[in-house]
């Protein structure tokens, strides 16, 4: 399509950007705004009409226990009428080096078309699971236990929310980092007068000791139990008790709500509770979510302490032999790590340079490498990577080890990182 331009926002697409999200999401009110800056909106213009469109909103995701950059992207659409001729790939092109400039190391997204994207490197997360908890399970006892008291969020709080949810989040791989513009944020958007959305404080013998905050069904769906769904809940202390007042003080707003859902996958301990409890995980179906790591050595460098420190307990263990470096090649992309004692750095290096070690992997399969969803090991097994010699296998493992992924952000809240992450 020689007639394609591909390039950032102008002020005067405003108009032809909603069109075409309008048609391709088939909803008069689909939109992407609030937008972020100019560029990191992508549109895509055919003989002077646009005709295609995404949006990038830079957020800050927890990875292996590190604060990285990152983005969502967000409402990706092609005018039904020019779809199929490559408009969609062309967009996504863009987002890559968009991503890659901007050293936002993985992007993520939820999509129906898992297909498109995985094309240019994303690759499906894993399988959402639900886990819902019906009240007549949460017996009727209306007492909290002792020294616990839960109450409406606060705005003088923010800042005890955050450093809660850093703690929390860090356990975690995906996990959106929430500082306290993030708190802010969500304060407004549950006192907007709306009796739909909620955000709670737990308090545990005088001190906040958690959050939890979702929104109420709206209306019945057939056949479900009108529900209220927990979108974060983050405690510093986890019980059966604790958890069990929690989700009756959730479903005591009225007699009507029959279910509480939570639809991502928490934390080990407080899914555990509930499973104990006779709770069933269900696929809830829909979307899929993706990720891409847009930048090998990039994250290599920024997850390095974290690498190292997986590395050095396997030298440890060899009696002292020194870690090896290693070449990785992501679809002929080629990074050196070089692995020291603590932690490890990796550098673009040119496809001729000889080096002993190689693990050469697909850019999808990197993507569970880093997260920590399949271990190198398993990726060689499924035909994903190529590791030679194999003996450098184990080190491969021990620095890229599996992780628990839970992947939780607010889309709408990005701007809570965009100074955070130097973007004006
Ligand atoms: C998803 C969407 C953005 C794709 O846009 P598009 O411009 O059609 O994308 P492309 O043409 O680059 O690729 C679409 C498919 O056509 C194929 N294709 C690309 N160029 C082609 C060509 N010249 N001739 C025929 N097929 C072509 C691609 O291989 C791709 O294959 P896939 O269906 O296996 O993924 C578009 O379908 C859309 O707007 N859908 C509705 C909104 C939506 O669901 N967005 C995603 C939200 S996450």
């Amino acid at each position: 399509m020689d007639n394609l331009i591909v390039r950032t926002f102008d002020p005067g697409d405003e108009q032809g950007v909603n069109e075409v999200m309008r048609k391709a999401f088939k909803s008069p009110n689909a939109n992407a705004y609030p937008f972020p800056p100019s560029r990191f909106i992508v549109v895509a213009e055919l003989d002077g009409a646009i005709v295609g469109h995404t949006t990038l909103r830079p957020m800050m995701f927890y990875v292996a226990g590190k604060k990285i950059p990152g983005n969502v992207l967000h409402m990706v659409a092609t005018d039904p009428a020019q779809q199929k001729k490559g408009i969609g790939h062309a967009v996504l092109d863009r987002v890559i080096e968009i991503s890659e400039r901007e050293g936002q190391l993985v992007s993520v997204l939820e999509t129906p078309v898992p297909r498109f994207y995985g094309l240019k490197g994303w690759e499906i997360i894993g399988d959402r699971k639900e886990l819902v908890i019906s009240k007549a399970s949460l017996g009727e006892s209306k007492d909290l236990p002792p020294g616990m008291e839960i109450a409406d969020g606060n705005k003088d709080h923010v800042q005890v929310y955050a450093g809660l949810r850093e703690r929390f989040a860090r356990q975690f791989t995906l996990f959106a980092a929430g500082n306290v513009e993030y708190f802010q944020r969500i304060y407004e958007f549950v006192n907007n007068g709306s009796i739909v959305n909620f955000f709670h404080e737990i308090r545990l013998n005088g001190k906040i000791a958690g959050y939890v905050g979702g929104s109420r069904d709206a209306d019945v769906k057939e056949g479900e139990p009108l529900k209220v769904t927990i979108r974060e809940i983050v405690l510093d202390q986890v019980s059966d008790g604790i958890l069990v007042a929690i989700l009756r003080h959730l479903l005591s707003f009225d007699d009507e709500f029959q279910a509480v859902s939570i639809n991502f996958p928490v934390s080990k301990e407080i899914e555990a509770v509930l499973l104990a409890r006779g709770v069933k995980s269900r696929d809830p179906g829909g979307n899929k979510d993706m990720v891409r790591v847009n930048s090998v050595d990039g994250v290599i460098n920024a997850l390095g302490s974290e690498i190292g420190a997986g590395l050095s307990a396997l030298v440890k263990q060899r009696k002292g032999t020194r870690a090896e470096d290693i070449a990785i090649d992501v679809d002929g992309q080629r990074v050196l790590v070089q692995c020291g004692k603590e932690t490890c750095k990796a550098a673009k290096i040119d496809g001729t340079v000889a080096v002993k070690n190689q693990l050469s992997i697909i850019r999808n399969a990197f993507a569970w490498m880093v997260l920590g969803i399949k271990t190198p090991s398993d990726l060689v097994k499924s035909g994903a990577a190529r590791c030679n010699p194999a003996s450098i296998l184990p080190q491969l493992d021990a620095m890229f080890p599996k992780r628990l992924v839970v992947l939780n952000y607010y889309p709408n809240f990005y701007q809570a990182h965009l100074k955070e992450m130097g973007i004006k």
